[in-house]
């Protein structure tokens, strides 16, 4: 397993990940040093992203990194530093152009034909022939990354077979198919199948209702239709929620164990997946998570500032806390469990309803675009909190808009030791440069 660092990138967080003997999957400079330091051997260490400079490429070919071509034009760049540098580095190749349909929402599906992601499937059988004029890379196999909260089996195991597949073209050539990594995505169960079966209903429900002039239960910001498509004549198409997901019946390792216990489509057959594997030789088969980790290890809290009224019908709670502190809203929209905590029993006879923004100075700022529901009516000054906001959380999108400070961050383990991962920003920390 490769832990995908971009999730929760902290020398701490490096440290339990390889205590517990994964290898990290790094993507910047910053977070291969900060491997390193933390203690990886660079052979632990796989090296993804679609823009890596020469330096960290040399890097990587020095010490034994595994390189992840991005593209078929990145591996010739691998290639040629590495004849240059008269050394064989170890490379798989990243793959999309799979047709999955719709499997995630748009921003963090990277497995298409339109993502900046991966050589494409097509072009594949063309490349491995090339390979023989390559001599000097350890060719070893392939790479992909469906893409966050993939919440369905059917992706992992089309795209297994595809790869499988290809394995056996890669063998054609005379070279073993070593490695098989298909990335992360694992996704989690942010909310139970009732509550999301109840949010999806309150969408719909809250759409039909604004057509019939009904405005007071829309539940969507802005009267969006989530995951349902807005048909050209304004109705919507309620079979489908064609957005991401936050309940899966698969959640992290239960997904890889029905990956191991199902059947790849192969040559056009449906083969189990360990028989299909053991036929290609026994490659690795690796994953790469990183929310699959670290999502539900973390909660994020801050503080209310105001409680009022957006039009006639809707309540919105502000906090002391800007959406580039809660990444994974700025890109679409997660759906988690929200809650005041720092009086949690007392409860109002009905929960209180609320749309929830952040504290800049953009209409984006939104840390919720769906209702959340709470215990009671919120006052200045109550602390609120979200679960589960360990993957891509203020690490990720984190920034001084507005110059207000980051957030501190802290490490609590089991036992209950605590580790200051990030101090909140200071005046001098914002402007000293
Ligand atoms: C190449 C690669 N691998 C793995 C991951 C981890 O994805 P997830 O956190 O959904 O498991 C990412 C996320 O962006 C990625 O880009």
């Amino acid at each position: 397993m490769r832990f995908a660092a971009k999730a929760c990138a902290h020398p701490a967080v490096f440290r339990v990940v390889l205590k517990e003997g994964a290898g990290i999957d790094v993507a910047s400079y910053y977070e291969t040093r900060c491997a390193l330091e933390a203690g990886a051997p660079p052979v632990k260490l796989d090296l993804n992203g679609n823009c890596k400079e020469d330096f960290l490429i040399a890097r990587a070919i020095e010490t034994d990194m595994l390189i992840v071509a991005d593209s078929i034009e990145e591996f010739q760049i691998v290639s040629g530093m590495a004849k240059q540098m008269g050394k064989s580095p170890r490379v798989v190749v990243r793959l999309s152009g799979f047709e999955l349909g719709h499997v995630t929402a748009e921003a963090v599906f990277t497995a298409g034909r339109w993502t900046k992601f991966g050589a494409c499937l097509d072009d594949m059988p063309r490349f491995l022939k090339t390979l023989n004029s390559h001599p000097h890379i350890r060719f070893l196999g392939f790479h992909t990354h469906i893409g966050s909260q993939i919440a369905e089996l059917a992706p992992y195991l089309a795209v297994l077979g595809k790869m499988i597949e290809l394995g056996h073209l890669l063998t054609q050539t005379g070279r073993k198919c070593e490695i098989i990594n298909i990335g992360g995505g694992f996704p989690l169960s942010y909310v139970t199948k009732e509550e999301w079966d109840r949010f999806t209903e309150r969408v719909k429900d809250g759409y039909l209702a604004s057509l019939t002039g009904d405005m007071s239960r829309v539940f969507i910001w802005n009267n969006r239709t989530g995951g349902f498509e807005r048909r050209p004549d304004g109705s919507i198409d309620a079979s489908r929620w064609n957005d991401d997901t936050f309940y899966t019946a698969y959640p992290k390792e239960k997904m890889v164990e029905a990956i191991l216990r199902g059947k790849v489509p192969v040559g056009g057959k449906d083969v189990d997946t360990v028989r299909a594997l053991k036929d290609l030789g026994e490659p690795d088969l690796v994953i790469e998570p990183g929310r699959g980790v670290v999502g539900d290890s973390a909660v994020t809290l801050a503080r209310v500032s105001q409680v009022r009224r957006v039009g006639k019908w809707h309540n919105l709670v502000s906090l002391e806390m800007g959406v580039t502190s809660f990444g994974e809203a700025l890109v679409y929209m997660p759906v988690n469990r929200w809650e005041i905590i720092n009086d949690r029993d007392r409860r109002d006879p009905e929960p209180f309803e609320a749309f929830v923004a952040g504290n800049l100075c953009f209409s984006g700022d939104m840390l919720a675009r769906y209702k959340v529901s709470l215990q009671r009516r919120p006052v200045r000054g109550d602390v609120v909190l979200i679960h589960d906001t360990g993957s891509y959380g203020p690490q990720f999108f984190a920034s001084n808009a507005n110059s207000f400070p980051r957030p501190a961050r802290v490490l609590v383990e089991t036992g209950g030791k605590l580790t200051v991962m990030r101090q909140r920003d200071s005046y001098n920390d914002i402007f000293s440069l």
